[in-house]
């Protein structure tokens, strides 16, 4: 029980972690030959960032406004897990930092979906990293906001 606790932890710190990440770095699509990317920011070729040239688009602002959401709801759910860790009665279940993650889920879920709806396959171009980890971050909380539903405080 202990065992598992610290191993959501470990998780959800990573997970925290890999959407700082993911929004941050602008590798969320890279030319195949490797010499240009883009993220949700700028547009990187060589080393020097510019804009991006679809910058100004809503879709665009709503995925980084959606990733930002994400981060601080599963800040956000660490910290009230944190927080029923030393303080909730034996017996409950995590609740609170359950729901909390599972909005932080619909956030990645909703962001990385309009990201991969309309910017996602520029032609000549492959998925990056960031691209990567925000769909392992959209696994990972959803797995994570449903443990802690079900799990009992011992
Ligand atoms: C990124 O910059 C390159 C080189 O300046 C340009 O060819 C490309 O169209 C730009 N792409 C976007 C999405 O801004």
């Amino acid at each position: 029980m202990l065992v598992l606790l610290a191993g959501i932890f470990v998780v959800h710190i990573a997970t925290v972690v890999m959407l700082f990440v993911s929004t941050i770095a602008n590798v969320w699509v890279v030319k195949n030959d490797g010499s240009s990317s883009q993220g949700l920011w700028k547009n990187c070729t060589n080393g020097s960032c510019d804009d991006l040239s679809y910058s100004g688009e809503d879709a665009l602002k709503s995925v980084q406004a959606f990733m930002i959401l994400s981060i601080i709801f599963s800040v956000l759910a660490l910290v009230v897990f944190i927080f029923q860790l030393f303080t909730m009665e034996k017996g409950n279940r995590f609740f609170l930092s359950g729901a909390t993650m599972l909005v932080c889920w619909l956030c990645v879920l909703i962001g990385v979906s309009i990201y991969t709806n309309r910017y996602a396959h520029p032609s000549g171009y492959h998925h990056g990293y960031s691209f990567i980890l925000a769909w392992i971050c959209f696994c990972f909380s959803f797995i994570i906001g449903v443990l802690y539903l079900v799990l009992r405080k011992k």
